[in-house]
C-alpha cells in the first residue's frame, strides 16, 4: 500500500465522542428534512492511528457519525464509537464479556424497525437512533454472526437482501430477510475457493454476486501484510445471478477487474439484466515479486447487460469520470432507475466533489468542492411528496482543509452544480469513512 499520513487532514481521527448543539448554518435547511443523517467508518480508540497505508485505516475502531434534523433546522451532531469488545479493553476493562467481537464500521442501515451497523463479513451490531450499541442484531438469525456490509433493501417489497462471504467454508452464503424481519432464505453456494465480495446487486427477481479477482492470500500475513488480501490474475472474473427466493446460481464470465460498489441492478427485458458499477482494471495488484502494492487505477461507471438466455454479457465503460461511492435513490434499488450520485475522484488520492450522471441524457452535473477539500458519499433524501426521482435532497459531509473542520451540506438533487441549499459548520472534523444512510423520522 501506499504511504498515507492518516493523522493528518481528512482521514485523522477525532479523540473523544461529542454532543454538540447551537450548530452554525449557512443557507436555509428545507423544512421537510426530517431525521438523522448517520455516517459510519474507522476510528482508532487511541485517537492516533498505527501504520501509514490504508490496510492500517480499513481495521480500526467504529464509530458513528449522526447530525439530527428537523422542521427546517438543526437538532445537533453526535459521534460514538461501536461498544465492542475492541472499545471495552480500552474504555470498560472487565466489561469485554458483555460486548461482541466484531467490528461493524463499514455501513449503517434500516430495516424492520432495526437499526444496524455493519462490518465486512463480520457480526452486525443493533444500535439505537442515539447511536447506543443494543448488542447483536439476533433478527438476523443466520446472519447475525457476519454478513456483508452492502445488503439490498428492496423498497417494493420491504425485503433485506444479503450475503456472507467468508474466507473458511462455506464461502458464500445467501439470504432473504422478509418486511417482518423474518428470515425467509437461507442458502449455502457452492464455491472452488474464497472470494473479497464487498457488495452485491438485486434486480426484482434475481439477486447478483461478484467472483471477482480480488482474493486471499494468507501467505501476504507472515510478510507483514496486515490484510490476506491481492489481485489474482489468474481468477476468472464472474457474476452468479441467483433467483431471489434462492435456487441454481448461474455464472457469467466477464473480463478481470475489481468492483467495490454496485449503482443498481434491474430487468431489462425477459431475458436481459442490467448491472451497473463502479469498476477498477484492477485493484491491490502486487509488485516487486510481491513485496508491495502498485497504485491503485480509478474506476468509472461501467454498465454490464447479461443475456440469460444466450449466456453472452456485454460490458463497456460508460463515461470517463473517476468516480466511487454510487448511491441512487435507494426507492428504486433494483429497478429502472435514471440517476447515479457518486464521489469525484480528480486524482488517484483525492475523493473530492460530487457527480450526478443521467442515464436518459448522457450528461454529467457536478458539485465542485475545492482542492484540500474532501467528501464522503451523497446520501439522497427523497423529499416529502416527491414525484419525480431526482425530487430530493442529497446530504453529504464535506472536509475543509483550511479550518480543519467538517460541514455538512444539503444539495437539491436536481441542481447540484448550483452548490448546497443549506450547510451546518460542525466546529470538529468528521473523518473521512466509509458509508452511511438517512434514518428518516
Ligand atoms: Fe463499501
Amino acid at each position: 500500500m501506499d504511504e498515507i499520513d492518516l493523522n493528518s487532514g481528512a482521514l485523522a481521527p477525532v479523540t473523544q465522542e461529542m454532543d454538540l448543539i447551537a450548530l452554525r448554518v449557512t443557507g436555509k435547511i428545507p423544512d421537510d428534512l426530517n431525521g438523522m443523517l448517520v455516517r459510519n467508518g474507522p476510528n482508532p480508540l487511541s485517537g492516533r492511528f498505527e501504520g501509514v497505508g490504508l490496510d492500517s485505516w480499513w481495521p480500526e475502531a467504529a464509530m458513528l457519525h449522526a447530525i439530527t434534523f428537523d422542521s427546517g433546522r438543526v437538532v445537533g451532531y453526535r459521534n460514538r464509537w461501536l461498544r465492542t469488545q475492541r472499545w471495552a479493553r480500552t474504555y470498560s476493562p472487565g466489561n469485554e464479556s458483555s460486548c461482541l467481537e466484531t467490528n461493524p464500521n463499514i455501513n449503517v442501515i434500516s430495516h424492520a424497525g432495526e437499526i444496524y451497523a455493519l462490518a465486512e463479513g463480520g457480526a452486525p451490531l443493533t444500535i439505537s437512533a442515539t447511536l447506543d450499541t443494543l448488542g447483536g442484531a439476533n433478527q438476523l438469525a443466520g446472519f447475525a454472526a457476519g454478513m456483508t456490509g452492502h445488503p439490498k433493501i428492496d423498497h417494493s417489497t420491504g425485503e433485506l437482501v444479503t450475503f456472507r462471504a467468508d474466507w473458511k467454508q462455506p464461502y458464500l452464503r445467501y439470504g432473504v430477510i422478509d418486511n417482518l424481519g423474518q428470515l425467509v432464505v437461507d442458502t449455502e453456494i457452492e464455491m472452488p475457493s474464497p472470494s473479497m465480495m464487498h457488495d452485491m446487486a438485486i434486480t426484482e427477481t434475481h439477486s447478483i454476486f461478484l467472483d471477482l479477482n480480488v482474493g486471499y492470500d494468507f501467505s501476504m500475513l507472515g510478510r507483514g501484510h496486515r490484510l490476506p488480501l491481492r489481485w489474482r490474475d489468474e481468477h476468472c472474473a464472474r457474476l452468479g445471478v441467483i433467483p431471489r427466493q434462492g435456487g441454481d446460481v448461474r455464472w457469467f464470465e466477464i473480463s478481470p477487474c475489481c468492483i467495490l460498489h454496485v449503482v443498481n441492478a434491474f430487468n431489462e427485458d425477459e431475458k436481459t439484466i442490467v448491472l451497473d458499477v463502479v469498476r477498477y482494471p484492477w485493484f491491490m495488484r502486487m509488485i516487486s515479486c510481491g513485496e508491495s502494492f502498485d497504485a491503485n487505477p480509478a474506476a468509472v461507471l461501467w454498465r454490464y447487460r447479461i443475456d440469460v438466455t444466450s449466456g453472452i454479457v456485454h460490458e463497456a465503460p460508460v463515461c470517463d469520470y473517476a468516480m466511487e461511492f454510487p448511491r441512487v435513490n435507494e426507492k428504486l434499488t433494483g429497478r429502472p432507475y435514471r440517476y447515479v450520485y457518486a464521489v469525484e475522484q480528480p486524482t488517484l488520492v483525492e475523493l473530492r466533489g460530487i457527480i450526478r450522471y443521467d442515464w436518459h441524457s448522457g450528461t454529467i452535473a457536478r458539485y465542485v468542492v475545492p482542492p484540500g477539500d474532501h467528501n464522503s458519499e451523497p446520501v439522497f433524501v427523497p423529499r416529502q411528496g416527491a414525484e419525480t426521482e431526482d425530487d430530493g435532497w442529497l446530504l453529504c459531509c464535506v472536509y475543509r482543509q483550511l479550518t480543519d473542520t467538517s460541514d455538512v451540506v444539503v444539495l437539491d438533487a436536481r441542481n447540484i452544480a448550483s452548490g448546497p441549499v443549506a450547510t451546518v459548520h460542525l466546529p470538529t472534523r468528521i473523518p473521512a469513512g466509509f458509508h452511511g444512510a438517512w434514518l428518516s423520522s
